[in-house]
């Protein structure tokens, strides 16, 4: 992986755009100091330039580059999860560009879990931007092969780390403001963030209602996110199978990504079996989904997951995998 890091690490200089794997999912990385580089990054995800990227750093002591944290709030944070799936959004530094800021005051940062992350940015030594390697509105990838099929030659290389162990995009806190808040829930919970900033912290959750346009410029705020192709329907377990009945009655091309063994009416191949562990579903429903998608189905019925817990974040992106387009 050496020589490639180091490659990877040059491109990037260069201006380029390098896809590498974290923990959540894949990210596709620019040089955070490289206007060139970061409308070229937008160009290729299809992403409005109002929308913020995260950076991505390998150490604490990069954090001064791109943030300034109003108290010490942020660093007992990153001692408790970094490197791991948290993002925080702190008040931006002087001199941090509008193209990773989406133009707002704060900016997202973020200390990686993944071996080959964490070398590319010490290799690279500063910051590097990196949205998820998908197009605007799609799922995250989650291999390198899902990665190569959804940009093609638009990315310059991708280093291959293998699957993504959490499978799901890091959790985000908004520092920035009077009371920290949840832009987006991840596998770091609720309760674990409250345990370090102290019980009695008050820990708001941005709702998104379906529809509504979020006050916050977050894409994963918007309602519509993370959508496979194929239109995706959750399904309580107890009408699932009369769920099934009724669309193959319409003759339609189903995927299922459910808890059960499967249904007579849905061939084996399009019965996608999901874990009752909500680790395990996390790491898989991304890559099960874009399976789902290429078996060219008409619907992909996922049975909803339970409450509570780790399946809040799952649940979270499946609402609005199946929201309105
Ligand atoms: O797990 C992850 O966070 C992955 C990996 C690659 O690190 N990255 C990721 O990036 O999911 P992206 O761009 O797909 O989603 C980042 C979210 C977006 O919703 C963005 O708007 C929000 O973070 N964000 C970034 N900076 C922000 C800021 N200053 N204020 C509010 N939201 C911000
Ligand atoms: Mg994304």
């Amino acid at each position: 992986m050496g020589k490639e890091i180091e490659a990877a690490a040059q491109l990037l200089r260069q201006g380029a755009l390098v896809a590498f794997p974290t923990e959540t999912v894949y990210g596709l990385g620019a040089d955070a100091r490289n206007g060139d580089a970061l409308r070229r990054l937008y160009a290729v995800k299809g992403r409005p330039l109002s929308h913020p990227v995260i950076v991505h750093i390998h150490c604490l002591d990069e954090l001064s580059q791109w943030a300034v944290p109003a108290d010490d709030a942020a660093y007992r944070l990153a001692e408790a999860f970094w490197p791991g799936p948290m993002t925080l959004v702190l008040p931006r530094a002087e001199g941090v560009s509008d193209l990773v800021t989406g133009g707002q005051a704060s900016i997202g940062v973020r200390m990686p879990g993944h071996k080959v992350a964490l070398d590319l940015l010490a290799e690279f030594g500063t910051g590097v931007a990196a949205p998820s390697a998908n197009r605007f509105g799609r799922i995250s990838p989650t291999t390198a092969a899902d990665v190569l099929a959804e940009l093609g030659s638009d990315v310059s290389m991708v280093l291959d780390g293998g699957p993504c162990q959490v499978g799901i995009e890091s959790t985000i806190i908004d520092l920035s403001s009077a009371s920290p808040q949840i832009l987006r829930p991840g596998m770091i919970l609720p309760e674990d963030i409250e345990r370090v900033l102290g019980h009695g912290t008050h820990l708001h959750t941005l709702q998104c209602v379906a529809g509504a346009v979020p006050a916050i410029r977050a894409p994963g705020g918007l309602p519509s996110h993370y959508a496979p192709e194929a239109e995706l329907r959750l399904v309580a377990s107890d009408s699932l199978a009369s769920t099934i009945d009724c669309l193959r009655s319409q003759g339609k091309r189903l995927a299922v990504v459910a808890f059960g063994a499967g249904h007579p009416l849905v061939d084996g191949r399009s019965w996608l079996a999901a874990s009752r562990d909500p680790v395990v579903y996390a790491r898989d429903i991304y890559g099960q989904l874009r399976y789902a998608d290429r078996t060219r189905p008409d619907v992909i019925l996922v049975e909803s997951p339970p409450s509570g817990g780790l399946w809040e974040p799952i649940r979270d992106r499946l609402t609005r995998a199946a929201g309105p387009r």
